[in-house]
């Protein structure tokens, strides 16, 4: 195998706090181990057009407390094509560059295996709010998200209890339920909806509230995942069929900022140390994840081939702590 000597560092797809932690941990300790960190700005657009400067210890100063990347995002739809998946070798072997750390979500994922089979070595490590990534059991920014929102739900459940009304709160998550199961739970809501569960909105929304009612409970929370239906209409048939006041609230991107969480810095540093640590044992194209709460290096193929769904018993006690 080719000596490794630089390694390039990228942000792609939706930031997540704890990716400058993440940044800062991976070129500290690749210095350590004597390699030469480069920054790739922009995520692939970054790559393909060459926007790229060598990172020394002093240039992640003061970054590990700041939500956001330090060297930016990007989706980049051209990134699925392999001219421009070509172009961003080329640019890697201008630099010199001899294997590229992604920080990013399951599409980053995707990318980092397509250019690993074309030749450039990639290690991928999970920065996405949303959980998804089916490899890991965590994915750095979900705990600071689930705080952010969790603050959210507190104040609107305070409005939403001295009017009695109902409140529909709709978050993040892409296509996946953890945020809302996770931050149901937190907040106490009455009601969860998810991707991963079908829903009947008579049974399964209408009915609790009227139930709630009767057991003298005045004012109602329900979650809804993004995607699964729009808040606005679930609050104007709450309002139809119970008579409630109901208003919703789309929390949008408030969910992907602030200071990471210091679970986030901590998992952050820990992934970035392991991964420098994976590329000097000599092991390449790999996924750095959490498995039965360890750090494990998986084969980059196998990760993006593994299935994992949200616990769905966290509903069945999401429903009995409504009572
Ligand atoms: P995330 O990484 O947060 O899931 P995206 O789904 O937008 O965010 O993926 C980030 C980028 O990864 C995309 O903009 C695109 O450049 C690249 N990408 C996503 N899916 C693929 C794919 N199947 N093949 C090649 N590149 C991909
Ligand atoms: O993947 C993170 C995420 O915040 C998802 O939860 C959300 O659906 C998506 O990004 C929004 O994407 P964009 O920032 O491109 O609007």
């Amino acid at each position: 195998m080719k000596e490794i000597k630089r390694i390039g560092v990228l942000t792609s797809g939706g930031d997540a706090p704890g990716m400058n932690a993440t940044i800062r941990s991976l070129v500290r300790t690749g210095i350590y181990y004597g390699y030469e960190m480069y920054g790739i700005f922009k995520g692939y657009v970054g790559l393909i057009n060459g926007e790229i400067e060598r990172l020394e210890a002093r240039d992640v100063s003061g970054i590990l407390q700041k939500g956001g990347t330090k060297l930016k995002t990007s989706r980049c739809p051209q990134f699925l094509e392999k001219p421009y998946r070509d172009k961003a070798r080329s640019i890697c072997d201008v630099f010199g560059i001899d294997v590229i750390c992604v920080i990013g979500g399951d599409g980053s994922y995707r990318g980092a295996f397509d250019i690993s089979k074309e030749g450039l070595p990639v290690i991928c490590l999970p920065g996405t709010i949303d959980n998804d990534i089916n490899s890991t059991e965590y994915t750095i920014g979900f705990d600071t998200a689930l705080n952010t929102i969790q603050d959210a739900i507190d104040k609107i459940r305070d409005t939403a209890y001295s009017h009695e009304r109902c409140s529909v709160v709709e978050v993040m998550g892409r296509s996946a339920g953890y945020i809302a199961l996770n931050n149901g739970i937190a907040g106490g809501a009455d009601v969860i909806l998810i991707p991963e569960v079908e829903f009947n909105i008579d049974t399964d929304v209408i009915k609790p509230i009227l139930e709630g009612r009767h057991r003298g409970k005045a004012d109602f929370t329900i979650i809804v995942a993004e995607g699964v239906k729009n808040a606005q209409e679930i609050c104007r048939y709450i309002e139809q069929k119970t008579g409630m006041v109901s208003r919703h609230t789309v929390l949008g991107y408030v969910q992907r900022g602030g200071s990471p969480s210091a679970y986030d810095r901590v998992m952050a540093s820990r992934m970035g140390d392991y991964a420098i640590k994976t590329i000097h044992e000599g092991r390449l194209n790999r996924i750095i994840s959490l498995q039965n709460n360890k750090l494990v290096d998986i084969d980059i193929e196998e990760g993006l081939n593994m299935q994992k769904t949200v616990d769905k018993d966290l509903l069945k006690i999401a429903k009995v702590l409504s009572i």
